[in-house]
């Protein structure tokens, strides 16, 4: 039996090497850093290249022919993917846009609290942080790692606007139990807003089971999609009731009627959208997306496990201490203690391993199409760095 054989399949009609073949960079680096941009795939840039043919071959007819389809078809596999319907999804800039347009949105009816947490993302906070009017809360992690959901319990009061934290914590990796948080906010009558960049693509997940009212994600990182666009899911029953204070001609029902006094709210998540798309990234999502969905995101959420756990064992035998989540809760972001991250990382990238440092720690985080010799080489190499020897 060859190396290639005794791998454990991702999906049991699809080998390892097909899937690694999709994605150059697979050949050319020890890639382990799809928390921060997955890997481009060549289904990808086929799409990219069919768009850029129609650029070349009917300019702005490629808009009505093609790209405004494009945009629909993407909406309706993500929305599937997310377990949602299409028209809960809107397509935005980046997370930071999605977040702004909730916060446009949404009435503060008295209530003038936002509870997050230390361990979110800091574009969540900062929506906040520039509102005067709002009183921010930030929870404390017990442990750098966690925030247990008695702690949003105890903070989210009648006073609260949203409960508004990620899915996943970029820095620690740890998946919070979105059902809890989404019955947390609603029992006190606040709305629940996840910043999920680092969840959907890398978990399971439905997000009507979860009955979270706000979720937002995007192509770049698990999705393997690239950047440029962003992923707004708005609960189904909160969708005609929210009238955006921030807009764009995409979210009025007559978009091409070009009436300046005729603006009227969609009946659906469009209303919700900041203009054209980046519609290269459309094209680029679309290609990963279609692969996630291929592989599954079971067979997806079963291999990371196995990848990240075997990361886990080999960076602890060789030395390195770790800040990681409980086996429930962890995902396949892998934090590493260092005392030079940058160095490590710098001295990784030499050696054609790619990860990514955060302060205080190399971060690693492998998805599905890495193999385990790549997490040993990697593990290899970060174990042979002494600081100084790259400066
Ligand atoms: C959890 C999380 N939220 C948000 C972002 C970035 O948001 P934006 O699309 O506004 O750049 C990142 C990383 O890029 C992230 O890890």
């Amino acid at each position: 039996m060859s190396v290639t054989d005794a791998r454990p399949p991702v999906q049991s009609n699809r080998s390892i090497d097909t899937i690694r073949a999709e994605f150059p960079i697979l050949g050319r680096k020890t890639y382990l850093n799809s928390c921060s941009l997955g890997a481009l795939s060549r289904r990808s840039e086929a799409c990219l290249a069919e768009f850029t043919e129609q650029w070349h071959e009917m300019g702005a007819s490629a808009w009505y022919g093609h790209w405004l389809r494009r945009i629909e078809e993407l909406r309706v596999k993500v929305a599937a993917f997310l377990g949602a319907t299409p028209r809960e999804l809107a397509l935005l800039p980046s997370t930071s846009t999605a977040l702004s347009v909730i916060a446009e949105s949404v009435r503060a009816d008295g209530r003038n609290r936002v509870v997050c947490t230390e361990l979110d993302f800091p574009t969540l906070a900062y929506q906040w942080a520039v509102r005067p009017e709002i009183e921010l809360v930030v929870l404390p992690s017990p442990d750098g790692v966690r925030i247990d959901p008695e702690q949003f319990a105890e903070a989210v009061d009648e006073r609260t606007l949203f409960l508004a934290t990620s899915h996943v914590f970029f820095t620690t990796g740890y998946e919070q139990d979105l059902a809890a948080l989404a019955d947390i906010a609603r029992a006190a009558g606040a709305l629940s807003l996840i910043d999920g960049y680092q969840g959907a693509g890398q978990v399971e997940l439905s997000l009507p089971e979860t009955r979270v009212d706000f979720y937002t994600s995007g192509p770049l990182k698990w999705l393997c999609g690239g950047p440029g666009l962003a992923y707004l899911y708005v609960r189904d029953d909160l969708v005609e009731l929210l009238k955006p204070r921030i807009t764009s001609w995409f979210a009025t029902e007559r978009q091409f009627d070009f009436d300046l006094e005729g603006f009227e709210y969609r009946g659906d998540a469009r209303r919700f959208e900041m203009g054209t798309p980046a519609i290269p990234t459309v094209h680029t999502a679309l290609g990963g997306q279609e692969i996630i969905d291929e592989i599954g995101i079971e067979a997806i959420v079963a291999r990371n496990r196995a990848l990240s756990t075997r990361l886990v064992e080999r960076v602890r035998a060789a030395g390195f201490q770790l800040r990681l989540a409980d086996t429930k809760h962890r995902t396949s972001i892998v934090m590493i203690h260092h005392v030079d991250p940058p160095g490590a990382v710098a001295h990784l990238a030499e050696h054609g391993v790619v990860v990514d440092d955060r302060p205080g720690f190399v971060r690693a985080s492998p998805h599905f199409y890495n193999t385990e010799e790549e997490v040993d080489r990697f593990v290899e190499v970060l174990g042979a760095y002494r600081p100084g020897d790259d400066r």
